[in-house]
């Protein structure tokens, strides 16, 4: 009887966590901050030690860019030069179709970091008209670099990273559209306690520190 029962309790566990698993929402941490600040290298970072997916919009735009038969390659390849940013119902559709693949690679796999979004206005509008419910906002990780710390991260990137955007003129509207557009979004969070700041301007490791200590506390 007991080892009836205990059999039936071990086959039934674990259906009833995926059940649970199913339920569970994504939960998103936002990371922003100024082309350069190390977002990504730091986004890197936290997948090494933590349960996280990494989604950068701007790695998905570029991949949408560079896919055969795609409507909106000219468009994106214009935007990214230009230091734009793509209108959101291509950024959400790419994002939400990550996040489902990943979703569905493993139920475990349910923590986003998504990198590099929401960056305007009609980015969050995006994201509020497609996501609302369907994820949590935990908080937004904002990367705070002085502009001359990211465009000189980004010329030296661009030495070797084959970006079209890492050249000056590209990175002087990718500033501005960062200090007019994207700067007003992450104030629009901070007015709702979710923004945590960490001064990126310092070395790899430092930062990376500070991103543990809240990640560590939030969790
Ligand atoms: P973002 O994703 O915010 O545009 P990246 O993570 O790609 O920034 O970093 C931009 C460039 O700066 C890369 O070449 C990276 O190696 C370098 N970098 C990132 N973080 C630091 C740091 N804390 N100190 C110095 N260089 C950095
Ligand atoms: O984040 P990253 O530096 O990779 O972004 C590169 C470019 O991709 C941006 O300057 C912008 O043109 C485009 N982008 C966008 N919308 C986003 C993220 C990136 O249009 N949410
Ligand atoms: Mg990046």
């Amino acid at each position: 009887m007991i080892v009836r029962l205990l059999s039936g309790l071990s086959t039934r566990a674990p259906s009833v966590l995926y059940r649970v698993a199913l339920m569970m929402k994504p939960q998103v941490v936002f990371v922003l901050g100024g082309p350069g600040a190390g977002k990504g290298t730091q986004c890197s970072k936290i997948v090494e030690s933590y349960s996280y997916t990494h989604l950068s919009a701007g790695d998905l735009l570029r991949a949408e860019r560079a896919r055969d038969g795609s409507e909106f390659g000219q468009l994106i390849d214009n935007c990214i030069k230009e230091g734009k940013i793509v209108p959101v119902e291509i950024t959400i559709n790419l994002l939400r179709k990550a996040m489902e693949e990943t979703m569905q690679t493993d139920e475990k796999n349910f923590r986003f970091l998504i990198d590099g979004f929401p960056r305007n206005e009609d980015n969050l509008q995006g994201w509020n008209t497609v996501m609302d419910g369907k994820a949590d906002v935990k908080f937004v990780l904002f990367f705070d670099c002085s502009n001359e710390v990211c465009i000189n991260r980004c010329l030296e990137r661009g030495k070797s990273s084959g970006r079209t955007d890492d050249n000056r003129e590209s990175l002087e509207k990718r500033i501005q559209t960062y200090l007019q557009s994207t700067r007003p979004i992450i104030d629009q969070y901070a007015k709702q306690g979710k923004v945590r700041t960490i001064d990126a301007s310092r070395c790899v490791d430092e930062v990376f520190a500070d991103v543990k200590a809240i990640i560590d506390k939030e969790d």
